[in-house]
């Protein structure tokens, strides 16, 4: 299961491409089950609110973040609410995305997915 948050549909348009299960992050869900956190980087470098909410709520069950972000803000900043989530959270960064991102991206994606997903099943 993909967690993911976009608010311009950038995350949403990969999301899409992966034809993974996947939800769409409210602040108020909560998940049973392992789940991959995608998310978008808000202000300087910031976690969007809503995801550090479902992340306090769920961050027990994540195993891994991506994060999609925009190059043009500058490398120290750049995808940075990964880089925070996986400090805060413990949690894999998994990819950096640079807006829509490339297909070495959904590859890379994709492996983790099925890396992580098939060892939750195995045990
Ligand atoms: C107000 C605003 C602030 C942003 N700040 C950052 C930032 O600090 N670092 C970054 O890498 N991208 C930043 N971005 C770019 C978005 O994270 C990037 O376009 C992302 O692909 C958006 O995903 P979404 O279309 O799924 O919402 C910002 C975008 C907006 C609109």
């Amino acid at each position: 299961m993909i967690a993911y948050a976009s608010r311009t549909g950038n995350v949403r348009y990969i999301v899409n491409r992966l034809q993974l299960p996947a939800v769409e992050i409210e602040a108020d869900v909560t998940l049973e089950e392992p789940f991959l956190l995608f998310t978008y980087t808000d202000g300087l470098g910031e976690i969007p609110q809503k995801v550090r909410q479902f992340l306090d709520r769920n961050g027990a069950h994540c195993r891994g973040v991506i994060v999609s972000g925009n190059s043009n803000f500058g490398h120290q900043v750049f995808g940075k609410a990964g880089d925070a989530i996986s400090q805060q959270w413990q949690i894999p960064l998994v990819r950096k995305v640079d807006m829509r991102g490339f297909s070495e991206d959904y590859e890379a994606i994709h492996q983790y997915y099925e890396q992580c997903f098939r060892e939750e099943l195995v045990g």
